[in-house]
């Protein structure tokens, strides 16, 4: 497995990406100590401090057609809320679709992005952001209220590395069970591990239309279903939900 570690980069998926063009296999990661642009899902910016995070891009060569993206998506989620839960014992759960809280705030986020050509994935990066060794006050003013970190929640710094080497175990069994057996005992995992099921939300979908509902689950190609109040079951493939 090919490993690039980086001082300062401007985002990792960027590195990654360039690897994969230039035809870099499945597994290849890049690893940061800081990340001067890192970037969120919907545009947003990721802020990266030297030292305190794992700010991280795999390369991942997926033989499905574009429309099972998703379902990396939820995976790469529950193999690092998986980790979190098994190196530092504190419960993170996983917002849809992949934001994964601690008592509330948000501790890691996912930003998968796709290459595809005609209709089929040529390679996925999936970019995970752990804010792993932040104090409070390592926090800018508008990330003070809905961010956290491990060493924050578990209340002592946690291994970088062992933390890195745990996520890359439970996306590897993961990966071999999602090859084996499809995508269904991976969205039952989700759904364990989910603080969003079973909870009204408000979806607001990539095209800005707000859906209200109760979340019941996933489909099989891993869309969130919302139960609106007046029965009706709506797929939301993409976009945000307030819980
Ligand atoms: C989100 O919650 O919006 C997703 C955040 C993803 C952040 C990670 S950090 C490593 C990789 N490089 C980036 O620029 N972003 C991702």
């Amino acid at each position: 497995q090919r490993i690039v570690v980086l001082d300062s980069t401007v985002s990792t998926q960027q590195d990654a990406m360039r690897l994969a063009e230039e035809g870099a296999p499945e597994g290849t990661l890049v690893l940061a100590e800081e990340q001067t642009a890192g970037r969120g899902r919907l545009g947003r910016k990721w802020y990266s401090p030297r030292g305190k995070g794992i700010w991280m891009s795999i390369v991942l060569r997926p033989a499905q057609p574009l429309a099972f993206t998703p379902q990396l998506t939820l995976l790469t989620g529950v193999a690092v809320c998986r980790a979190i839960r098994r190196l530092t014992g504190v419960e993170a759960g996983i917002k849809w679709p992949n934001d994964l809280l601690i008592h509330g705030r948000k501790v890691s986020g996912i930003l998968l992005e796709s290459a595809t050509e005609d209709q089929r994935v040529r390679y996925c990066i999936a970019g995970i952001g752990i804010d792993v060794n932040l104090n409070v006050e390592d926090y800018p003013e508008e990330l003070s209220h809905v961010g956290t970190s491990l060493k924050i929640e578990a209340g002592l710094e946690v291994d970088r590395t062992a933390l890195i080497a745990a996520v890359l175990e439970e996306m590897e069994l993961l990966s071999k069970l999602y090859a084996e057996q499809g995508f269904q005992p991976i969205a039952m995992l989700w759904e364990a591990l989910s603080v969003t099921m079973n909870r009204s939300v408000r979806a607001h979908t990539g095209q800005g239309i707000a859906v209200e509902g109760t979340a019941v689950g996933l489909d099989p190609s891993g869309a969130l279903v919302i139960e609106t109040n007046q029965g009706e079951r709506i797929q939301v493939i993409s976009g945000d939900i307030q819980l």
